[in-house]
């Protein structure tokens, strides 16, 4: 496979589950050594394409591939060069963290030594040296999925699946798993995590595709994505609530002529704007032109929440005026 080539690709996927269509049409393309987000609510698929990504499960249309090979014609070369980290924990409760990687090591044949060394190396790389004989029962959520990461790093996968890799966790469980991706991504492995968290895929992925009811709904970068709810917002805050229209004036020139918000209790206005620095500098003096003194202008980007909800939203309020009473 050459450099340029992707490390993924997905064309129209499908899957179903007797009566029920889990993929409807999937398309995803991760370029080598980038970090891919599939973001999507409960149901979208995420799980089901992960699986059929990592050779677990067979898709009944459309095409997927992984290094250049095909997961239903050369499954054995795929699971060869790939490492998996399920939605639910492999590892065994009962072990302490190294048993758990000798262990892993062992079933994919390294040998005692081998496996063994390896099982130290990955404690270190994540921090779990000094726990390493304490079972797994009594690890927190962020050590269990920190060895969950190690296990799948066994065989050092050139490509690798995160399915939901930190939910469930608090801030600071988060926050090690983050750390521990974004060291696996300096070595050039290549990354598809799928996540229910807007600031996960914003922290760590290169891309976003957003997914809904089996099929992309939207891809791109996050900034890309912001950008699709028609920009940045321009937000002023008035020191004098009686200024409020004069001042919806002016910011809707700013915004040339696009709706205005008012917020009369917050003395607050805002709205969307195209051109970010040029409406700024317009706000800034045409307000100072018309006597109207601001206790605050910012310039805002719409969240990755922002952008989640209107693109699953939309399509979700669709999906039930379609649907026949
Ligand atoms: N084994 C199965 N049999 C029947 N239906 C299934 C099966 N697995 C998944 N589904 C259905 O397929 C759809 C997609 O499921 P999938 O697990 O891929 O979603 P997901 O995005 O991973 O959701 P979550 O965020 O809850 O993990 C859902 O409607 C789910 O109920
Ligand atoms: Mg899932």
């Amino acid at each position: 496979m050459a450099d340029s080539d992707p490390a993924i690709v997905v064309e129209g996927l499908r899957k179903s589950y007797r009566d029920k269509q889990a993929l409807t049409g999937l398309d995803l393309t991760v370029p080598q050594g980038t970090v891919h987000a599939v973001l999507g609510p409960n149901g979208a698929g995420k799980t089901t394409c992960v699986r059929i990504l990592a050779t677990l499960l067979r898709h009944d249309g459309g095409r997927a591939e992984v290094a250049g090979y095909d997961v239903l014609r050369d499954p054995d070369q795929v699971r060869y060069r790939i490492g998996l980290l399920g939605q639910h924990a492999a590892v065994d409760e009962e072990l302490s963290g190294r048993q758990n990687l000798e262990m892993f090591g062992r079933l994919y044949r390294l040998g005692g030594r081998r496996a063994a060394a390896r099982a130290d190396e990955l404690l270190e790389r994540f921090g779990l040296a000094d726990t390493g004989t304490k079972a797994v029962g009594r690890y927190s959520g962020g050590m269990r999925r920190r060895l969950d990461l190690a296990a799948s790093l066994i065989m050092r996968p050139r490509i690798l699946f995160l399915d939901e890799p930190t939910t469930g966790l608090d801030p600071r469980g988060r926050t090690e798993v983050w750390n521990a991706v974004r060291s696996l991504v300096d070595g050039g492995t290549t990354v598809l995590l799928t996540t229910q968290y807007l600031e996960e895929a914003d922290q760590l992925a290169d891309r976003v595709c957003v997914i809904d009811g089996g099929r992309a709904v939207a891809d791109g970068t996050a900034d890309e994505l912001k950008a699709r709810l028609g920009g940045d917002r321009i937000e002023v805050v008035l020191r004098d609530a009686g200024q409020l229209s004069a001042a919806a004036s002016v910011v809707g020139m700013a915004a040339r002529g696009g709706e205005v918000e008012t917020d009369p209790d917050r003395r607050r206005l805002g709205a969307r704007v195209t051109d970010r620095i040029t409406a700024l500098t317009e706000t800034v003096r045409a307000l100072a032109a018309a006597g109207i003194e601001a206790e605050d202008i910012v310039l805002r980007r719409p969240t990755l929440d922002e952008v989640f909800l209107h693109l699953t939203g939309e399509r979700a309020e669709t999906a039930e005026e379609e649907t026949p009473v």
